[in-house]
């Protein structure tokens, strides 16, 4: 049985085993206290019985005007739990929020070019390759900004792809 359940401070000590994986960034107690004090609504754990973290999902929601979108910071699932749709139900619970609290207009997230189990993933969930971010991870390879459109952006504007890739300095953070 699943549970899946708001991250809380106390799962920092405990998720180690899921970011051991090499593609899972590993960022530092600040940051995630930020996205834990800021977006709770947007970081959940999934956990087995006897408390094992099985995956996660970290994300926030920002942006101005049409561009107000939630945003997958980082999402993973622990190697002997995968191919259970745990990632899926985590990415559609962020999604939920940003549709139906938040009112986003769009859902994005950025993704390794050579990640393809991610990319297979982002894709089945229909999420499309908005635009290609060169030299995005430490200035070596191309990230993937991928998107999905929620229900306020009637139009699917935000999904419109850009045709020519970006660079790091051109991407708006706010
Ligand atoms: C990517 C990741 C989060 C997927 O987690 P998961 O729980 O196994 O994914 P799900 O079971 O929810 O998969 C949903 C769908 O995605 C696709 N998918 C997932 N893994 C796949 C794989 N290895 N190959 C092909 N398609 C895959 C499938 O279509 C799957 O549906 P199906 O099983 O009915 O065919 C997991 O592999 C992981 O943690 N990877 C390392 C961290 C990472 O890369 N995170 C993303 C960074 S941007």
């Amino acid at each position: 049985m699943t549970t899946l359940r708001r991250f809380c401070c106390n799962d920092l000590l405990r998720f180690t085993s899921v970011n051991l994986d090499h593609l899972t960034e590993t960022f530092n107690m600040s940051f995630y206290m930020t996205y834990l004090a800021r977006w709770p609504d947007y970081f959940h754990v999934a956990e087995a019985p006897g408390n094992r973290i099985m995956g996660y999902i970290m994300g926030k929601v920002e942006g101005q005007g049409e561009s107000w979108h939630g945003h997958v910071t980082a999402v993973s699932v622990s190697p002997e739990y995968r191919r259970q749709q745990l990632a899926k139900k985590l990415m559609n619970l962020l999604e939920d929020i940003s549709d139906k609290v938040d009112k986003a207009y769009f859902v994005d997230l950025f993704v390794r070019a050579s990640n393809t189990t991610a990319i297979k993933m982002y894709e089945k969930l229909d999420y499309i390759i908005y635009r290609r971010v060169l030299r995005y991870y430490s200035g070596e390879e191309d990230g993937l900004d991928m998107r999905k459109a929620l229900s306020r952006d009637v139009d699917k504007k935000s999904i419109i792809p850009l045709k020519r890739p970006v660079t790091p300095d051109e991407l708006e953070y706010d």
